[in-house]
């Protein structure tokens, strides 16, 4: 576990504390934070002067090291003092951790920026997810060094701890995302869902190929066929809320997409290992569940396979029957993600009341050319619920922009010899074409929102946050939010 598993709180100061570095912070305006002000006059004015000299700027992201009284302190950029949120406080402390990392120094110590619960909160999440390293696979010992405590100065407590596990939610999610496709297999992913469902309390079913087979999930019966690794169906309930209706969350759990015999192409065909964190992100969040203990009812289902060539694989013209009953004509054996999920949708719609169904999945190529790797789309069918993940996005910096599910595209997937085909009009609108199709498997009344991450959920600009290469965990935060975890 290449990550801080928790954050510390402490009521010392500057100089009490053993911590290897202390961070403080100034704005923009050149105003230094209480912590920074008391050092500045212990040391004669030393930020003062490096800021009068225009070495300190304030800018958001500077960070400089001092040295006083044989300790070192971080001086660290917050930008403008009117801008200054729970966003910015998250990249500071990410920093914090990041940069510690660099210097091989192991514990770090920052100040507490502000009293607000949510600001106390994002600057554990910023110290965690800035920690995370997905070491797993190094066997020489020097390149393996990780941080072992962080510490806020004189913070609030419980938002804190709230912080590191929502962050530990992230890192999770980030490692089940990272490992290559021989190891997070769909016997991984179960596996895992196990380890969560012991440590919260959880209900797990497990689906094999025979079973879910002859229950009539057809969708994902026909993309796992190309394969021998055991494909699963995976159910985790978390029942703390009383009577109230689930929420439910699916996600795409595709070990491993080689695009079946409509192969893809061999350039980044390795990335497409990253093909299940649609799954990853469920996990991550009812990790994250398994720690906060919130009383809520939440259920998640992951439909898990690889889609590989296996001499029984399924070929385009071949019709597959889901869960629900409805026919689908295979045009595209590499559109299968929404084969898997249509299953994953029509069972919850069916065993469950939900309160609403979000469903996660890198989904299209599409959605990458749309919004790059800044933004997930997300479609609907609800206004109310498309709204509330704006606002929880806003909230946690996780960004979305909702697409139109208007009936002209929810022809174009219309098949002429089956219900429906999984394909709508290339190169026209693929992503929108995708969320068409998911919504024929999601019953009518059922407020439901479908994000496609395959932008967000690798591959972007790496920042004190997000390591080059890696799963980012993107969403799990939202998530969490949405839901008042
Ligand atoms: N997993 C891919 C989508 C993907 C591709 C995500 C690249 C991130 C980066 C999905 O299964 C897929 O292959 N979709 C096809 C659909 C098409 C055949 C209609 C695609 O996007 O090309
Ligand atoms: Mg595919
Ligand atoms: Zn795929």
């Amino acid at each position: 576990m290449a990550h801080l598993p928790n954050v510390e709180i402490s009521n010392e100061t500057w100089n009490e504390t053993k911590a290897s570095v202390v961070a403080v912070g100034v704005f923009q305006d050149k105003s230094l934070t209480p912590m920074a002000s008391h050092i500045n006059d212990a040391a004669d004015g030393l930020f003062s002067n490096a800021i009068e000299m225009g070495d300190v700027k304030g800018k958001e992201g500077e960070s400089k090291l001092f040295y006083i009284e044989g300790k070192r302190v971080q001086l660290l950029g917050l930008g403008k003092k009117e801008e200054f949120n729970q966003e910015t406080i998250r990249m500071v402390a990410g920093h914090v951790s990041r940069s510690a990392i660099k210097n091989k120094i192991d514990d770090v110590a920052i100040e507490c920026f502000s009293s607000e619960d949510d600001m106390c909160q994002a600057i554990a999440e910023g110290l965690v997810l800035g920690s995370y390293q997905f070491l797993d696979y190094k066997t020489k010992e020097k390149n393996i060094f990780e941080l072992r405590s962080a510490t806020v100065l004189g913070c609030e407590k419980e938002a804190v701890a709230r912080g590191a596990m929502i962050g530990n939610g992230v890192c999770f999610a980030r490692d089940l995302g990272n490992h290559p496709g021989n190891v997070a297999t769909p016997s991984k992913l179960a596996a895992s869902a196990k380890e969560i469902a012991d440590q919260g309390g959880m209900n797990l079913t497990v689906f094999d190929r025979k079973e879910f087979t002859e229950m009539g999930m057809g969708g994902l019966a026909g993309v796992a066929q190309g394969t021998d690794e055991p494909p699963k169906f995976i159910i985790l309930e978390y029942m703390k809320g009383g009577d109230e209706k689930p929420k439910v969350l699916v996600g795409k759990g595709l070990t491993f997409d080689s695009g079946g015999i409509s192969i893809k192409g061999a350039s980044k065909m390795d990335e497409m290992k990253f093909d299940m964190c649609g799954s990853a992100l469920v996990l991550g969040v009812f990790k994250a569940l398994a720690l906060l203990k919130p009383e809520l009812n939440v259920v998640g289902i992951i439909p898990s396979t690889e889609n590989l060539n296996g001499a029984k694989a399924y070929k385009p013209g071949d019709i597959l029957k889901a869960y629900n009953g409805k026919t689908i004509e295979v045009l595209n054996t590499d559109a299968e993600g929404r084969l898997i999920l249509a299953d994953g949708l029509s069972y919850a719609s069916k065993h469950y009341d939900p309160e609403y169904i979000l469903d996660f999945a890198t989904l299209t190529g599409a959605m990458v050319v749309t919004l790059g790797h800044i933004a997930t789309g997300i479609m609907g069918t609800n206004d109310n619920l498309i709204d509330n993940i704006g606002k929880a996005s806003k909230t946690t910096g996780e960004k979305v922009w909702e697409l139109p599910l208007w009936e002209e595209f929810c022809k174009q997937i219309q098949s002429s010899i089956a219900d429906v085909k999984n394909m709508g009009s290339p190169p026209q609108a693929g992503s929108i074409a995708a969320g068409a199709f998911l919504k024929e498997f999601v019953d009518e009344g059922i407020p439901w929102a479908h994000f496609d991450i395959a932008g967000t959920a690798w591959g972007g600009k790496p920042s004190s946050l997000d390591p080059k290469g890696s799963a980012t965990g993107w969403g799990v935060r939202l998530v969490l939010d949405m839901m008042d975890a």
